[in-house]
């Protein structure tokens, strides 16, 4: 796979839609109970009416093939503001192309333009890919973070 004709932008509300498949094929948890975070339409409409800077795609051929999303955080009581890369989705046939490699780069430089002092990433623990695409970026120090679940009963 080749990265000519490449174009990293600001996602487009044309995008969205395009956005949206997309992850339907890339953020497939296999476990219900790890759905702390779902994809769903609202990711994007919401992030889009807020933040619309914050959204990358990464198009060739006039087709999106990949997407960053993120945030900006002001913790009260802290100098430092956040930026918290929310999702980061990769077409599967463009895999290990350095696609992803160029969406964080353009977000990272993004961020760095806003003040932003420390990035925040976080995926589920099994996923190896990720974890190793962050570790080459630079990210350090993961931290466990446990979700429990509760089946209620109608009668409890
Ligand atoms: C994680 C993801 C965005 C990486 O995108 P990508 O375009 O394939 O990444 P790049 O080609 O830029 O890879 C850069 C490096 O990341 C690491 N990496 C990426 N995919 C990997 C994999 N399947 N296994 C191991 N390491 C991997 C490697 O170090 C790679 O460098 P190398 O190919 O020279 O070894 C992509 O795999 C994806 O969309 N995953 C599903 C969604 C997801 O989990 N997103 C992250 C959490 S929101």
């Amino acid at each position: 796979m080749t990265l000519a004709n490449i174009e990293i932008r600001q996602a487009q509300i044309d995008d969205l839609a395009a956005i949206f498949h997309l992850g339907e094929q890339v953020f497939t948890p296999q476990d219900v109970a790890n759905l702390y975070r779902t994809w769903d339409e609202f990711e994007i409409t919401g992030l889009f009416n807020s933040e619309p800077e914050n959204i990358l795609v990464a198009e060739q051929n006039d087709q999106v093939i990949g997407f960053a999303m993120g945030t900006t955080i002001n913790k009260a009581g802290s100098a430092w503001s956040y930026g918290h890369l929310l999702w980061l989705g990769v077409a599967p046939t463009f895999a290990r192309a350095g696609i992803g490699d160029l969406l964080f780069s353009r977000f990272k430089e993004l961020m760095q333009e806003k003040g932003i002092r420390i990035l925040l990433v976080d995926t589920q623990a099994d996923n190896d890919p990720a974890l190793a695409f962050f570790r080459r970026q630079g990210f350090e120090n993961p931290t466990d973070h446990v979700y429990m679940t509760m089946h209620l009963r109608k009668d409890s």
